[in-house]
This record gives structure tokens, sequence and C-alpha cells, in this order.
């Protein structure tokens, strides 16, 4: 059978290339739209076609869907950050909502049925149940996880009047990179832990702040659940794979159903880099849930995925590896050692048949939690 195109959106993202990338190498036809604001274009294959322009134009969505006989969309564009979000949060809500809808509401009136989200943790807020199943309380805390959640309602609502097929993948935290370095984490500003924590100890800046040693956790400082980014490319073809043939998988939990402290994380880069992590303690910050890892039943009863890329130390070694990858790096001499052992070649070549081995098998469907 013939697949028809798949429009990715923030194809040119950290989490958006990363399925890019695995799409193509697994045969699809993909045309990703980015307006880069944030994107890396020099992070994509020349064969993948890459249409500069934003979610919420009409005209150019239209344009992409004609020409490229697109079936299905992927939207990974959106901003993330629930602290800039804070502070204006109608950039928020103009991109995450009113601009997705646009983009929802060309691609439904162009006959498209199948559509796959790039939602957050966030929309749990602080929840009182860890692992956190996806019939949790929905009580985001942030502005961020407000407009991921409102337009969750909205896929909801206008997938159930329309007979459109969605899934709304709720990420806990991406980390890791492809493993030959070739596809870095890149936002601007990083807000993000493993990229901070790294930068900060290759001397890339001052120390970082951990927010809180006083939460109630094992060691004080928060948990979180880090997924590697691969595991999440996956999960996405699966979850496509399902709406493609009119399957609406709903709101899935993507995380690896295990935590690991900002002082474990911090440790875990001090082993692999042989050095240590510059920190100091602050106060937490409000709204910081002490623990949030995913209840990940559902993601392997309904995608038939979990993830394989478990290993903190594997995360971090991949995300260190693309991190020293990237064009604004500056080698100096003080990481001399670290360069020389953690610089790849970039024609190392991934090893997707292990990954497509490991994370594609059959998982039974034991009692999933339900979701009405
Ligand atoms: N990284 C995480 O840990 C995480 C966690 C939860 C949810 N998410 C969500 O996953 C998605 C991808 O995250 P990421 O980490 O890859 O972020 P990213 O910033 O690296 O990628 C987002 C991409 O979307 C593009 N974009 C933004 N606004 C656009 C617009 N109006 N039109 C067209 N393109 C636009 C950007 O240029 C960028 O390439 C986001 O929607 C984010 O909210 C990410």
């Amino acid at each position: 059978m013939s697949r028809r195109g798949v429009l990715v959106t923030g194809g040119a993202g950290f989490i958006g290339s990363h399925f890019a990338r695995l799409a193509v190498e697994q045969g699809r036809t993909i045309v990703v739209l980015d307006d880069l604001s944030s994107g890396t274009p020099g992070c994509l294959p020349a064969s993948l076609h890459l249409v500069e322009g934003d979610i919420g134009d009409v005209a150019v969505v239209k344009r992409i869907v004609h020409a490229h006989d697109i079936g299905s969309v992927v939207h990974f564009a959106g901003k993330l950050g629930a602290e800039a979000s804070v502070r204006a949060p109608e950039a928020y809500f103009d991109v995450n909502v009113v601009r997705a809808l646009r983009l929802l509401d060309t691609v439904r009136e162009l006959g498209i049925r199948a559509f796959l989200f790039s939602s957050t943790a966030a929309v749990y807020g602080q929840p009182d149940l860890v692992p956190v199943p996806e019939t949790a309380p929905l009580a985001p805390l942030n502005p961020c996880g407000t407009s991921k959640l409102a337009f969750e309602h909205a896929l909801s609502a206008v997938g159930a009047a329309h007979g459109i097929a969605w899934g709304a993948l709720r990420y806990f935290n991406a980390a890791g990179a492809r493993r030959d370095g070739t596809l870095a984490e890149n936002h601007e500003p990083e807000t993000h832990l493993v990229p901070l924590a790294l930068d900060a100890a290759l001397g890339k800046r001052p120390p970082i702040v951990v927010f809180g040693s006083d939460h109630p956790t094992p060691d004080g400082t928060c948990v979180r659940d880090f997924i590697h980014v691969e595991d999440l490319a996956v999960a996405h073809l699966r979850a496509l794979d399902a709406v493609e043939v009119g399957t609406t998988v709903g709101p899935v939990n993507l995380g690896t159903g295990r935590g690991h402290s900002v002082r474990e994380v911090l440790a875990t880069i001090a082993s692999v880099l042989g050095r240590p992590v510059p920190h100091t303690f602050g106060p937490r910050r409000p709204g910081d849930p002490p623990q949030l890892v995913a209840d990940v039943r559902r993601a392997r009863a309904v995608l038939g995925w979990r993830a394989t890329r478990t290993s903190l130390a594997t995360m971090i070694e991949d995300a260190l590896r693309a991190r020293m990858r990237r064009p604004q790096f500056v080698r100096t001499p003080d990481i001399e050692e670290i360069a020389e052992k953690w610089l790849c070649p970039a024609e190392t070549a991934p090893d997707w048949d292990a990954v497509d081995q490991a994370s594609w098998e059959s998982f039974p469907a034991s009692d999933p939690p339900a979701y009405p």
C-alpha cells in the first residue's frame, strides 16, 4: 500500500527533527512546515522537503497539502517553557491555540482525518498520584500547560464532530539526542536540565541553580521522568500508524515510568564527563511538582510501544555528543580530552536496526487504564 505524505509542523525543532529523520528512514514522505523561530534547518536531510512558514498561514498549508498528497499531520510546532509562558502568556495562546486551531481547521476542510499533537505532562499541574495516569485531574499551573490542554480539548471535540482520528502525546522530559550526534537540543533560551548542566560542566555557562533541596523526595530535589528523544520518535510512528487507519489513540503519556532526581542527573553527568557540574541551590519554584513520572501502561496498550533507551547515562552521553557538534560549540583547550573522547565522526551511522527491533515488538494489552 502506498502511503500518503505526512505534514510535520515544527520538524526543524528538537523532537520534530528526530521524528522527521526517523520517518524518512522508514520510507515515509515527509514535508516539514516550520517558521524557524527556534528550529535548525541544517539538521534535516536534503531529501526532506522543508517549507519555511507559519502553521497559521492557511494558503501555505493548503499549498503543501495539495502539492504533496498529505494524508496526516504530526503537529510539533509550538511554544514551550513554563516560566516564559507566565511572563508572556499571549504568545503561548496565540501559537499553541489560535494558530494551531487554524491549522486544524485548514486540514480538516481539506479532508485530512489523522492528526497527532505534541502535548505535555504540564497538563497535570501538580498531580497527587505518581506515576500519573492519563485519567489524573487536568490542572495545569502555567499558560504553557493551559494552552496545550486547551488545544487537546479542541482536538478531541473537532475529532469527534468530523471523524478525525487523533492523538495527544503527553511528553514528560525529553532528553538525549540522535546517537550519531547530528541532531541536538537547541532551545534559545535553553531551560532544560540536561543541556544546561552539560554546558555548566563544560565551562560554557555559569553554575546552574537547582530549585529546591527540601522537596518531599528521597534526596530533596525534584524527580522527573526523562525520556530519550529517539524513543519519542518511535512512539510517534506507532501513533501515526494508528491514526492513519482511523484509530483515535487519545491522550497518551510518553515517558519511561521511572523517575530520576536532579541530584542523580548531576551525578550522572559528572561521572560521564569526569568532572563535576557546578551548581548552587535556590528556593523551590512555585508550582514545581516534587515528582512527575508517567504511568506508561496506556502507551503500551494503545501504541504497543515502550521506551527502550531508558538509561540516564545513555541519554546524557547522546546529548553530550550532539551538544559538542552544534556549530555554536567552541572547543577550548580545557575540554580537549572530553572533546577527543566524545566528538564522534559525522559519518557514524545510527544503529536503527537495534532500535527498531527493540521498540517495535508488540506488547500485550494488559489492564490499560481506561480513558473516557
Ligand atoms: N522538549 C520537551 O521536553 C517537551 C515537553 C513537552 C512538550 N513539548 C512540546 O513538543 C513540541 C516540540 O518541542 P521541541 O522541544 O522540539 O521544541 P523546539 O522549539 O525545538 O521545536 C519547535 C519547532 O516549532 C517551530 N515553530 C514554532 N512556532 C511555529 C509556528 N507558528 N509555525 C511554524 N513553526 C513553528 C520552531 O521553529 C521549532 O522548530 C512543542 O510543541 C513543545 O511544546 C516538548
